[in-house]
């Protein structure tokens, strides 16, 4: 059987250090052992927030710019943007009509995401898990990597996916897999150790911009909330010091190494030393990346090539998908002229 990952990150004019090492850089490490990879931007999911929804072309330009300059490479991988390929809504419509609501009633992003004011929530935030089925299971993608909070809509995908089949009983999709990053690649906040490193944080502080520059990196690093004890010298006695542990993940992630091993070298020191060995790795880590984001996002040819490539490619496998979903379902097929 061929494998296939797809994966996707929702357009926003913020793309942090929480993206590059807990989302992008587990693809990027993924490709070179599955056969098939498709990366989307969701630009149609980012219409169901408000806050996500002004825009899309800016933001869809940077997350198409952040996915090459983190690592995916445009002509071995397939990147497009969601709203390139109408198939995936049409997909969600069927979906739509076998999916109880019972299921999606139980998605916690939802209950979050709505708060208290359900009622004013909107259908598309409601359906959103179902559109997120659709992107997966069109392309038959058996490897979807997401973090923790997207575990349940790959869940939800696997039992639509099931039910389909079932309802129609000619067994098209495949059940996907979540895949799911190294624990030490959750990046927290950087003023709050108990919270994920979040685009939607008020403070500035609390994250760190791809786009950063060397003298806001340092600042940032120099401001993040830790605590005044000494590097312990394994991983287990950092519990209850989510801050601490948080800055000593992100060195250990931006260098392939454990928080172990980050322990056994920095135990007994400081976090003001530690911090400075952490901003010059930081910097290091993320001067190319910036300068590949920049170049890419000034060359809107090359992005023109990148996002046509991919919605070739997605189009021409959703429409054979779209093609046995639709006799699945004994509709009149379309006469042709
Ligand atoms: N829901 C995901 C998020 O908010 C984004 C997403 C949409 C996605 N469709 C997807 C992720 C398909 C993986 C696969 O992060």
């Amino acid at each position: 059987m061929t494998t296939c990952i797809l994966s996707g990150i929702r357009p926003t004019g913020n793309i942090h250090l929480g993206n590059y090492l807990g989302a992008i850089q587990n693809w990027v490490s993924l490709v070179n052992t599955i056969d098939e990879h498709l990366f989307c931007i969701v630009d149609q999911h980012a219409l169901t927030t408000a806050e996500d929804a002004h825009d899309l072309y800016e933001h869809t330009r940077l997350i198409t710019a952040a996915y090459v300059a983190c690592g995916i490479d445009p002509n071995k991988s397939y990147i497009f943007a969601q709203s390139h390929v109408p198939a995936h809504t049409e997909l969600a419509w069927y979906f739509n009509c076998v999916t109880p609501l019972g299921w999606l009633n139980r998605m916690t992003q939802f209950k979050d995401k709505a708060g208290k004011n359900k009622e004013q929530a909107n259908l598309g935030l409601y359906a959103y898990p179902v559109l997120m089925a659709a992107d997966i299971l069109l392309y038959k993608a058996t490897h979807v990597p997401v973090g923790d909070d997207q575990k349940q809509h790959v869940e939800l995908a696997r039992d639509i996916a099931g039910a389909f089949n079932n309802y129609t009983k000619a067994d098209i999709f495949t059940l996907p897999l979540p895949v799911m990053p190294p624990q030490s690649a959750r990046v927290m906040s950087l003023r709050d150790g108990t919270k994920k490193m979040s685009k939607s944080d008020i403070s500035d502080y609390s994250r760190i911009h791809l786009l950063d520059d060397d003298d806001a990196l340092a600042l940032k690093i120099r401001k993040a909330k830790t605590d005044s004890d000494p590097i312990p010298s394994t991983s287990d006695s950092l519990i209850d010091r989510p801050e601490a542990k948080n800055l000593i993940a992100i060195y250990a992630s931006l260098c392939g190494a454990s928080v172990n091993d980050v322990c056994r070298d920095f135990e007994g020191q400081l976090f003001s030393t530690f911090k400075s060995a952490l901003t010059d790795v930081l910097i290091e880590h993320l001067r190319p990346i910036r300068d590949k984001l920049t170049r890419l996002l000034a060359d809107q040819t090359e992005m023109d090539r990148i996002l046509a490539r991919g919605a070739d490619y997605a189009n021409s496998i959703a429409a054979e998908t779209l093609g046995d979903v639709r006799k699945s379902l004994n509709l009149y097929p379309r006469p042709m002229r």
